[in-house]
Parts: structure tokens; C-alpha cells; sequence
């Protein structure tokens, strides 16, 4: 059928009872909208999920990544929700609109935005079946991202797919973006394995660097994967809540296998986030439409497994993996994890870096305190050391 545009938007806009999930009757609105855009032929498919308190809506169709219109959809869908969620007293309501006329492209408009356009030709040779994974994090930022993709693009320890498999053998291109740049958008390009030290280097900051792409070297025009990589605090100038982002990764064939894709989140790998956005906690794998409920805003992530069809239609039936009875180890593990290390409360390395923390609170409390330290003579300092 030609190309088809994978978009993935993400937006916090209110949630019953604390930053937990996107009340009933905020899905229902925006679900009646993705059916009457299915129904006009707008859209080719759509599906309206939840992780913790964000709203995910995934969608394909034919406008192109970046396009005007698909966008401002996102964005009414998002108003419509928003509206019921303050009619209902929700928390939090429209946290993520950031601006308040956006130009058409969601990005920098505060909710999360992956794209990935492709051809889909079930006759084609080398890809007759479209396999793609859709991962939602909550209480993190996009870096999360950066050790699982790491390790399956990068690392033949952790994917031994990357040794078994030709086309993968040949490589891949990384987009790393440097998320600290305000003015305009800052990238790199790095292809690896040539360059393994390179993006190690980069993605070893995951509050700065997140990759945002990722190319095959076998066919050069088909991209793998793509990371919502921006950050509210740069969008807003402060905390409004954390960035919570989403990640398109295509599957099989020229890509890695869906079962290589997750096997790092058996880690709990640890993130900037949780509780007000400012601690460091292990990521937890959990079923989608599920609520963040437990202690310190545990950061968590979804995943389902889609495969499309000609037409491209996908959301008639996926997998939603991290639902599975396989994960019920990992997510007990994680918890552990997350309250040992919670035993350290707030000193050192269990709360954010100074840079996430420069955008909360906090800075306030220091400014506070300036005026009270005092500098003391060298005379002084004697008298006091030799009474
Ligand atoms: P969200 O970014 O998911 O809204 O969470 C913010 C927060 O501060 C949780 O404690
Ligand atoms: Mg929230
Ligand atoms: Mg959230």
C-alpha cells in the first residue's frame, strides 16, 4: 500500500487520585475521536492505551512523520481529555500542554512524540511482515531507553542475534541527541559497531543524552527505532512533571527479534525519576493499562508487540509483553531493589543528579541558606585551631 507513518504520542493530562492513571472517561473520549478518524479515513488504525498516568495514543497513516495534521489530531485529543479530567477534578489536568497554540508539530509542545514511516508491501522481499514493539515509560526521562538499546544493538554479550544474523552483523546507525541544547536541535551520528566506545561515551549521560534514532546498515533507508528525546524542564524552564517517554522498535527480519529487544529490562536497570521526578530508581516492566500505584512513584514501563497488516492495520490484536507471567520475577526483583536502595532516602546517588534537581525546589532552599554560611579569616581560623 506505499508508506505508511507510525506516530506514537504521549501526554500526562490529568489522573485520578494522584499521578497514578488517566481516569475512564478520559480514554473514552479520546477513543470515540481515534474511531471517527478511522471511520472518515483520516487515520488507518489507532489504539488508546495508559501507563501509569500517561495516555499513549498509537497510530498509522499516511501524512508523514511530522505532519501538521496528524499532529493537531494528537493535540485535540489530548484538549478533549484534558477537559474532561478538570470537569471531574482530576490532578494534574493538561500537565503536558505546555504551549498554548502549537504550530502543527507536537515537539517541544510537551506531550512525547516517536514517528517512524516505512513501506508496506506484504510482496515486498525483505520485510513481508511488519513486526514492531511500542514501549511507554512513566516517571522517567528519555535516556531511560538508552541502556536497554545499548545492549541489544550494540552488545553481542546481551544479543547474540548480532553475531547469528547477517544483516545485523552489518551494523547500525545511531542518532544521539544532546538534550541540553535549547536553541536548536543538537545530533550526533555514529555508526556502529566502529563507533561502540563513541556512543558509550554519550549515552553513559542519560539525564543529556538520549538516543533518538536508529538506522539498519543493511538497508540504510529503514529505521529501527525512534525515542521520544526531549525534556519538559527545557520546554517549560521548570519541574512540571518528568518526560515520560515512548519508543517505536521494529522487529525480526533486518532488526533484532522482539525476545533480543526486551531481555535487558530483565535488569531493572536504574533511571532518573519516580517521586517529583528527582530520584534514582530501578525500571519496572509492567502490564499495559496498568496504574503507578505503588511507593515512591516507581518507575515503570509497557510494551506490546503489533504486527501490521497491508492496509495497515495493527490494534485489532497485539501482545502485550511485559504482561506476561514471564515478568513477574523481573517485576518482584525490581521491587526489591527499588525499597533497598529507598533505604537510603535522600543522600547522594538515590536522589537525581544536581542537574535534574537544578529545575526543582530545592534551588530555592539553597539560595535560602547562602546568606547564613560565613567565610571565616585565616587569623580566625588559627585562633580557633590553636586556643
Ligand atoms: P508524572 O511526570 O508522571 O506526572 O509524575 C510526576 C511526579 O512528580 C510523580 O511524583
Ligand atoms: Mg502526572
Ligand atoms: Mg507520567
Amino acid at each position: 500500500m506505499g508508506c505508511v507513518t507510525l506516530s506514537v504520542f504521549k501526554a500526562d493530562v490529568g489522573s485520578v487520585g494522584g499521578h497514578t492513571r488517566p481516569s475512564h472517561a478520559m480514554l473514552q473520549a479520546v477513543l470515540r475521536r481515534v474511531e471517527q478518524a478511522i471511520d472518515d479515513g483520516f487515520l488507518l488504525d489507532g489504539l488508546v492505551t495508559y501507563t501509569g498516568d500517561d495516555m499513549a495514543l498509537t497510530l498509522s497513516h499516511t501524512h508523514g512523520p511530522g505532519a501538521a495534521t496528524a499532529h493537531s489530531f494528537a493535540w485535540e485529543c489530548f484538549e478533549a481529555a484534558t477537559a474532561v479530567a478538570e470537569e471531574a477534578g482530576l490532578y494534574g489536568a493538561g500537565q503536558d500542554l505546555l504551549v498554548d497554540a502549537p504550530s502543527g508539530n507536537l515537539r517541544g509542545a510537551g506531550p512525547a512524540v516517536a514517528e517512524i514511516e516505512f513501506e508496506r508491501d506484504p510482496d515486498s522481499r525483505h520485510r513481508p511482515a511488519e513486526v514492531f514493539l511500542v514501549f511507554a515509560a512513566d516517571k522517567c526521562g528519555p535516556g531511560a531507553y538508552n541502556y536497554p538499546l545499548y545492549s541489544t544493538f550494540c552488545d553481542p554479550m546481551q544479543n547474540g542475534g548480532l553475531l547469528l544474523n547477517p544483516k545485523l552483523r552489518r551494523g547500525f546507525l545511531f542518532t544521539i541527541i544532546d538534550m541540553e541544547s535549547r536553541t536548536a536541535d543538537r545530533r550526533i551520528r555514529l555508526e556502529v559497531p566502529e563507533r561502540l566506545w563513541d556512543v558509550a561515551v554519550l549515552l553513559q549521560n542519560p539525564d543529556r543524552f538520549a538516543v533518538e534514532a536508529i538506522h539498519s546498515r543493511h538497508i540504510p533507508e529503514e529505521q529501527v527505532v525512534a525515542v521520544s528525546a526531549t525534556r519538559l524542564h527545557n520546554i517549560a524552564g521548570r519541574y512540571t512533571g518528568k518526560d515520560d517517554p515512548v519508543a517505536i522498535v521494529r522487529a525480526q527480519g533486518l532488526f533484532p527479534a522482539p525476545e533480543e529487544i526486551v531481555a535487558p529490562y530483565t535488569l531493572g536497570h536504574f533511571v532518573s525519576g519516580g517521586a517529583r521526578g528527582s530520584h534514582v530508581m530501578p525500571l519496572m516492566p509492567i502490564a499495559i493499562n496498568s496504574a503507578v500505584a505503588g511507593s515512591y512513584c516507581q518507575p515503570v514501563v509497557s510494551c506490546l508487540a503489533f504486527s501490521m497488516d497491508g492496509q495497515g492495520r495493527f490494534a485489532q490484536d497485539y501482545t502485550d509483553l511485559f504482561g506476561d507471567v514471564a515478568w513477574e520475577a523481573t517485576r518482584l526483583k525490581v521491587q526489591q531493589k527499588a525499597d533497598e536502595w529507598r533505604r537510603q532516602g535522600f543522600i547522594g546517588p538515590t536522589m537525581a543528579s544536581q542537574a535534574e534537581l537544578a529545575y526543582t525546589g530545592i534551588v530555592q532552599a539553597l539560595e535560602h541558606l547562602e546568606g547564613e554560611f560565613t567565610l571565616e579569616e585565616e587569623a580566625e581560623r588559627e585562633k580557633v585551631l590553636q586556643p
